[in-house]
């Protein structure tokens, strides 16, 4: 049995606000954003749209591409599908009903499942593995659409400049199939290295609005529900988690880092990548970042580099690829796929 991605496909606001854009409004400057994070654009959800439009479209974009091979149109397979999995931290309605409901009843994929995952900007990563484990051994389900999606820029302090600058918008998802594999070899999801460390909590949350610290009745809100970070914080644990969890996936594997084509990191800061590759004693190359362009989008970073790259044709048959991913939990991952 293998899980195979079939499909992937992105979607990304058409509003687009460069660092130029940000500093005519608060107080920052171009070069210090792309100094300290490799950022130089994000995109921006206007009002009307929230998480489930955004992957709405992604998701439309992967079904295509996998129904291709199907050889049946995009609404044929979004209509086979078994099962939908959304990773986001900005779901459309706070806690019920999930995103993944949502966007299930707009694909009209009425036989299939449908669960949102909170793992913070490790979503996707999560999300992957929850897939094959729901298609797994003696499961009659098959088709699985996995999503990563994401309108941060809604939930932000844009008086807090260290960390307004560091937030985009977008969305991406993969088709997973299981399928019975002719040929030999492994192919598809291989294996997922999933960790949590819930002592950092603190470090990264939405301290408002839940049953910890819900609003109150005639309570005034000067600020709408926004992400508060430690960054330094996150920074110190975001680099051990990415050294650890690739030592970790290929230990588990038996291979090396020169069996891997390519690393898929969470794009959350272009120095945490440095920093990684200087440990690991690898280029900067052997991982891919976008972040230049779309910012951080929490679990839609990954889906969205990896349906970018696919597009580009730079995944080739057989290419082992490494996802790795950090944030709020605080939780950490990777995923080991053969293309
Ligand atoms: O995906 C979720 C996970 N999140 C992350 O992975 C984020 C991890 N953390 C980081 O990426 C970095 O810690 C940041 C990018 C958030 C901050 O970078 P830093 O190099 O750690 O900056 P800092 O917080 O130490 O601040 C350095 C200086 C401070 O000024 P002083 O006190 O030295 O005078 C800040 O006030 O930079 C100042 N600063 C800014 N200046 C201009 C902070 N933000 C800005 C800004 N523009 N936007």
């Amino acid at each position: 049995m293998a899980f195979e991605i079939t499909g992937t496909g992105m979607a990304a606001p058409s509003g687009r606000v460069t660092n130029d854009d940000l500093a005519a409004k608060i107080d920052t400057s171009d070069e210090w954003i792309r100094s300290h994070t490799g950022i130089e654009a994000r995109h921006v959800a206007d009002d009307t749209t929230a998480a489930s439009d955004l992957a709405l479209e992604a998701a439309v974009n992967a079904l295509s591409m996998a129904a291709e091979a199907r050889k049946e149109s995009p609404e044929e397979t979004g209509r086979s599908l078994d099962l939908i999995v959304l990773a986001t931290a900005t779901a459309d309605y706070f806690g019920c009903p999930s995103t993944a409901c949502l966007v299930q009843e707009k694909l009209g994929a009425s036989r299939a499942a449908a669960m949102d995952v909170a793992a913070g900007c490790t979503g996707f990563i999560y999300g992957l593995e929850t897939a094959a484990g729901l298609l797994g051994v003696g499961s009659e389900r098959r088709l699985a659409l996995v999503i990563g999606s994401e309108v941060l820029t809604k939930f932000t302090n844009w008086d807090d400049r260290s960390t307004c600058v560091l937030f985009g918008d977008g969305a991406g998802a993969v088709v997973m199939e299981k399928t019975d594999p002719q040929r030999p070899g492994k192919r598809g999801l291989i294996r997922s290295v999933l960790g949590a460390d819930g002592s950092g909590a603190e470090h990264l949350l939405f301290r408002r609005g839940g049953s910890r610290n819900p609003y109150k009745e005639g309570e005034t809100v000067d600020k709408p529900i926004h992400l508060e970070m430690n960054g330094q914080a996150v920074y110190n644990f975001a680099v051990k988690a990415v050294t650890d969890t690739i030592g970790k996936l290929l230990a588990l594997e038996g291979l090396s880092l020169d069996d891997v084509a390519l690393i898929i990191p969470h794009q959350a800061n272009a120095r945490i990548v440095q920093a990684a590759a200087k440990r690991l004693g690898v280029q900067e190359d052997k991982f891919f970042l976008n972040i230049q362009e779309y910012a951080n989008t929490s679990s839609a970073s990954i889906p969205i580099a990896l349906d970018e790259l696919n597009r580009r044709g730079a995944l080739k048959q057989g290419d082992l690829i490494m996802t790795i991913g950090f944030g709020g939990g605080l939780t950490y991952g990777g995923n080991l796929i053969v293309w």
